[in-house]
């Protein structure tokens, strides 16, 4: 017996080990059932519901990345293992339902997580982004500072020692990315020396160059795959004959792009792929068991070869067994009969799905501009635009400001524009430019021109960029935010005053209420205010007819990103402990037009 630990669940040590092509947990034959479920995308309040659901569909693992940005988003201050960054808390509630855990600590993690779980701060280190998942200490020292500060949390909680923790992984699809072995030792090694004493993996994409870049010969490999398994542990089995098959991402669902159709998988083919895996005496992570929320601006992005931004929607419902809200789909009722026929027991009963608001509408009776805010903000100058990074932001708005001399007339354009852009002339619209060609409203930045007239004198152009998710897979990691030139005709435009605005976060906003009769201003970016009544905080999806894009807030916390004329997904979740019975504040931060009502469904729209 092992004995219990402070602040651990009462367990009894589990033993996790390979014997040939098989694992044995403490000595008895074992295929490991597990389920991917990211604490960062669910509230606190609802890691213990997330966690039964995931326990009666029959899994008798839980899996987990730790997202490093998340935890760690300013340098200067400490991380952050508090509330929904509780990691620690979270591991414990899985052992106290008696489920294993496998940790996916990264630094790397991918997920359709902003850059791919780096913190922004990182990409300011021009060296270290160079050296991006490479053995050069400019990058591995910024990721050893990092592990010996999470490395502890995850450790105390190894199955050895009395918690559920019984794998943790080195690197993530490093394969994918690239053949740097020394960086993937040095993260093995490290691990090691920090005290991780249980199986160590690497997991890799299905293809001899993923399989041969993303494995170390003495470290247990895994391989990802979404269908023909057969394929993919035929690749694994040349890699590693005699070693247990274990898919570490099984891909049951799909995340969406903006401006793409919603993704969906059949619950039966989903299940068939389920069931020969587990039939053939295979082990699994259902990659997503339950995907949850991108909330705040963490929703990551992928890049086309061209750097074309494909950002990532909010929603990381995944099709998933376990829909965002926690509802229980087709798909959960047929893994779990697979799963249930397979181990000869029936799971535990799920817990009752959760009650939804009514629909009704609620009118926006407050506003405040963007710009009246920016004004607040003490501005940093410097000759050419700095990054958002350089800036100190994760996501937010940038106003770039500088001066034209007039009189002139000629075309402004902008280059290394990833995200969204406004543009102001003396305060007034005179343009919108997107990175991403998805919404006619923001014309790409690459193929548009803003023909400009001005009179005598100096003339105020303000350049507001606003941020979507960063690249969080491919070449293009590591894509800093903002513009690099501001070009008028073929002169650039130096000398910049720049207002960086943080949104992770709702910014302070004094208060503006206006009569019933007030109309939100087009043209005008900004903060609109509403507030509503409610008798029980329960789940509500909340849709934004007619608004065009930017964030939802409730009672200061941030739902995520909105953006209609892309779609697809047209409602955001607002889970139950978010609201509050009696008074509740929504604020929407809408960048281009606004629209009417917010409007609450019964149901969600993805799309
Ligand atoms: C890969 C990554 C995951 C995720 C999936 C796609 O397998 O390892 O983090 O990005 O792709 O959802």
């Amino acid at each position: 017996m092992t004995p219990v630990r402070s602040g651990l669940v009462n367990q009894t040590g589990v033993q996790l080990t390979i014997d040939g092509d098989h694992f044995r947990r403490n000595g008895e034959p074992h295929q490991i059932i597990s389920g991917a479920l990211h604490y960062f995308r669910i509230p606190a309040e609802l890691w213990e519901d997330r966690l039964l659901r995931l326990k009666a569909l029959g899994c008798n693992t839980v899996e987990t990345y730790v997202a490093w940005n998340f935890h760690l988003p300013y340098a200067d201050r400490p991380a952050d293992f508090t509330g929904m960054r509780d990691l620690g808390r979270f591991l414990d509630l899985a052992a106290s339902q008696d489920l294993d855990i496998l940790v996916r600590p990264g630094p790397y993690i991918c997920a359709e997580w902003d850059n791919g779980g780096f913190p922004a701060w990182l990409l300011d280190d021009h060296r270290a982004v160079a050296a991006l998942r490479t053995s050069d200490p400019a990058f591995l020292d910024h990721v050893d500072a990092w592990f010996d500060e999470l490395a502890p949390i995850i450790v105390r909680r190894q199955a050895d020692r009395g918690g559920r923790v019984v794998g943790v992984q080195v690197e993530n699809e490093y394969g994918s990315y690239g053949n740097d072995h020394a960086y993937l030792e040095h993260l093995r090694d490290g691990l090691i020396e920090r005290g991780v004493s249980v199986l160590l993996f690497t997991s890799d994409g299905p293809s001899e160059l993923m399989l041969s870049g993303g494995t170390l010969p003495d470290t247990f490999a895994t391989v990802n795959f979404g269908s023909r398994q057969q394929e993919a542990f035929d690749l694994l089995g040349r890699v590693r004959p005699d070693t247990p098959g274990m898919c570490m991402e099984f891909w049951n669902g799909w995340f969406d792009h903006y401006g793409e159709q919603h993704h969906t998988r059949s619950a039966d083919s989903a299940a068939d792929e389920l069931a020969g895996m587990l039939a053939a005496g295979r082990s699994v992570n259902l990659y997503m068991a339950h995907g949850g929320t991108n909330f705040g601006p963490w929703s990551g992005a992928n890049a086309a070869d061209d750097g074309e931004l494909q950002p990532t929607v909010t929603s990381y419902d995944y099709d998933s067994p376990i829909a965002e809200d926690g509802r229980l789909t087709e798909k959960f009722h047929a893994f779990r009969r697979v799963i249930a026929a397979h181990t000869g027991s029936t799971p535990p009963e799920p817990p009752a799905d959760q009650a939804v608001q009514p629909e009704r509408e609620v009118d926006v009776d407050g506003f405040i501009a963007l710009q009246a805010v920016l004004d607040q903000l003490e501005p940093v100058a410097a000759p050419a635009p700095d990054s958002f990074e350089h800036l100190g932001l994760n996501h937010g708005v940038v106003r770039y400001r500088t001066t034209i001399p007039g009189p002139i007339s000629g075309e402004i354009s902008i280059t290394g524009l990833a995200d969204l852009a406004e543009l102001r002339l003396d305060g007034q619209l005179v343009g919108r430019l997107g990175g991403p060609r998805l919404d006619p409203g923001f014309p790409a930045a690459v193929d548009h021109k803003i023909p400009i007239e001005v009179g005598p004198g100096d003339h105020r152009l303000d350049v507001s960029v606003f941020s979507l998710g960063r690249v969080n897979f491919g070449p293009h990691l590591g894509s800093t935010k903002g513009l690099t030139r501001v070009r008028l005709d073929y002169q650039q435009l130096f000398g910049y005053e720049q207002y960086a605005l943080e949104l992770t976060e709702i910014p302070d906003l004094g208060r503006s209420d206006r009569g019933p009769s007030w109309q939100p201003p087009a043209d005008e970016p900004g903060f609109h205010r509403a507030s509503v009544i409610i008798d029980e905080p329960v789940d509500a999806y909340l849709a934004l007819p007619g608004w065009q894009l930017g964030y939802l807030y409730l009672n200061g916390f941030n739902l995520g990103r909105y953006w209609n004329p892309a779609g697809p997904q047209q409602t955001l979740y607002a889970p139950a402990p978010l609201w509050r019975a009696g008074a509740n504040e929504l604020i929407i931060l809408e960048f281009g037009d606004p629209g009417g009502r917010i409007a609450w469904r019964t149901e969600p729209d993805l799309g």
